[in-house]
């Protein structure tokens, strides 16, 4: 973020950070959305969630402001149309199970980083997440490279064991049909394209046992010995 940070303040820019997988993660002692403006998911599979919807941070008013206009149809004043606005409110139902949810965003974020450290001290063969010091991962996912070509084989594997897995994306954006048919995208990104043949990512939520956990290790590793 500080690299970004900077060449948006020399070019005078707005960042805004897509933290929709990072709800608590932390940029060397700072809160990611807290630099830019932020926008959070807040999905069913999120760290957090309302059911569906999300939300926006920000420390500028104006920015706070024009969100609240374009959620309700462009109104300042009600049945005035200053601007050109959508339906985007979220209802009293999901900001309320929002609210608990943030409550116990710290603990969820707490098992999910020893879930991930269990995976990472015992998983062998495989690549696991590398986490710089002074940052805070929070695990929306915990993935893995494959190497050597098994990824799939693997994911055949675990699936078998009844250990749920997935693939975290296996079409990189540059080759999404839209982006080649429409936008005529042409390109060639070859560490993104070999990240995508080899990423997998394994369960981490907080509802996993110690077992589950276990189950998970000898899966991948019987596999991968
Ligand atoms: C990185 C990232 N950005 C944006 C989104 C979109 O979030 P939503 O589905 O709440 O619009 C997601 C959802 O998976 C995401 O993972």
């Amino acid at each position: 973020m500080n690299p970004i940070m900077e060449i948006a303040s020399k070019h005078h820019l707005l960042v805004i950070e897509d933290a929709c997988q990072s709800h608590g993660a932390t940029y060397k002692g700072r809160a990611v959305g807290s630099f830019g403006a932020g926008t959070f998911s807040l999905y069913p599979t999120k760290n957090m969630t309302s059911g569906e919807g999300g939300m926006i941070t920000t420390n500028d008013e104006a920015i706070a402001e024009h969100c609240r206009v374009i959620r309700q149809h462009g109104m300042r004043r009600r049945y005035y149309h200053d601007e050109l606005g959508f339906n985007f409110r979220m209802t009293d139902l999901q900001a309320a199970v929002g609210l608990e949810q943030l409550k116990k965003l710290g603990k969820f974020n707490q098992a999910r980083a020893q879930n991930a450290r269990f995976l990472s001290s015992h998983l062998k063969g495989v690549g696991v997440p590398f986490v710089p010091d002074g940052h805070e991962h929070v695990y929306h996912q915990y993935t893995i490279r494959v190497p050597g070509g098994r990824r799939d084989a693997l994911v055949e594997h675990l699936n078998k064991q009844g250990v749920g897995c997935m693939v975290y994306y296996p079409v990189p954006i540059h080759k999404q049909t839209f982006y080649v048919n429409e936008l005529g995208y042409n390109m060639s990104l070859t560490e993104t394209e070999c990240a995508a043949q080899e990423v997998l990512s394994l369960p981490v939520h907080p509802g996993l046992s110690n077992e589950d956990l276990e189950t998970i290790v000898a899966a991948v590793n019987n596999f991968m010995a």
